[in-house]
């Protein structure tokens, strides 16, 4: 196995990227109060025209990163090789800082709409973690697995915590922290949030995800993506401050999308925690390249 850098750790606090704030972002205030982007690549690649010419732009102000959605690091089927070769060329053209996935399957013989869980066993590990190596050896970069929120575990052998740590380690990849899937997979599975965050291999983040939810029910929560975040879910990201320094966060926003300054406000507060991680003393930790890629 090759060993990959190329990647960019990004700074501070971000926004997804939705088409409906292109032109704010274009002309407006916005560009100054968040300091990088996230986009799913899958949504931009091989988008010409106004978009895509509105895109570039965006890409040649703003520094980017990309999540992407339907690699199916866990699925069964074999992975998409053009699919991975039109990010390579994506992250390239547009200098994209870095790139995650779900630590999840989405597809099952065809893609799937939702992201399903992959078993907690040891047999898992090995096989997605290699799927990870083989990612990073064609994107020539290092990637982040994000811990996703989950509603049925299927046959596990070993808890989500050590499933994560293992596949990470094997893979030796970034870890994706979202602090959102943390809370939600708490109130679902009934544990402690705070101790399952302290856990996680936080030293491996590239960056963290805040997210709002719904309440189906006292111990249901559904992760939407659709709503404000709610207090429980900054306060976790607090700790997650105060446990691995102010790793750089972006706020996923996907459905019901309010007026931008709105989302503003809740990036303004993603900032004011890092302001106040950092004027405890507590510097950015987690993951650094040991070779930053070079911009140009
Ligand atoms: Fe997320």
């Amino acid at each position: 196995m090759a060993f990959h850098a190329g990647y960019v750790r990004p700074q501070g606090a971000g926004l997804g990227l939705r088409r409906a704030f292109m032109a704010d972002f274009s002309c407006h205030d916005a560009a100054e109060r968040v300091d990088f982007l996230e986009v799913a690549p899958e949504n931009w690649i091989d988008v010409g025209g106004r978009y895509g010419r509105s895109f570039r732009a965006l890409t040649e102000r703003f520094p980017f990163v990309c999540h992407g959605l339907s690699l199916s690091l866990g699925g069964p089927t074999a992975l998409d090789r053009s699919l991975l070769d039109a990010i390579k060329h994506f992250l390239n053209a547009h200098d994209i800082l870095c790139y995650t996935e779900h630590l999840s399957a989405c597809t099952d013989h065809g893609h799937l709409h939702d992201l399903m869980p992959i078993p907690f066993t040891e047999d898992a590990v090995h096989y997605v973690a290699e799927r990870i190596r083989v990612v990073q050896d064609v994107l020539e970069r290092r990637i982040g697995v994000e811990n996703v929120s989950y509603y049925a575990a299927p046959g596990p052998e070993m808890s989500e915590l050590d499933f994560i740590q293992a596949v990470v380690e094997e893979a030796d990849c970034l870890l994706l922290l979202d602090v959102n899937n943390i809370y939600v997979n708490s109130i679902n599975f009934d544990y402690d949030p705070v101790a399952f965050l302290r856990a996680m291999p936080g030293e491996r983040a590239i960056y963290a995800h805040v997210a709002g939810h719904v309440r189906e029910a006292p111990d249901l929560r559904i992760d939407t993506h659709g709503a404000t975040v709610i207090d429980p879910v900054w306060d976790l990201l607090d700790e997650a401050y105060a446990a691995f320094g102010p790793i750089p966060t972006v706020l996923e926003r996907d459905f019901n999308l309010p007026p931008v300054a709105d989302l503003l406000e809740e990036v303004a507060r993603i900032h004011r925690a890092q302001s106040s991680v950092r004027a405890l003393g507590r510097g950015a930790r987690g993951a650094r390249p040991s070779h930053k890629r070079a911009r140009g």
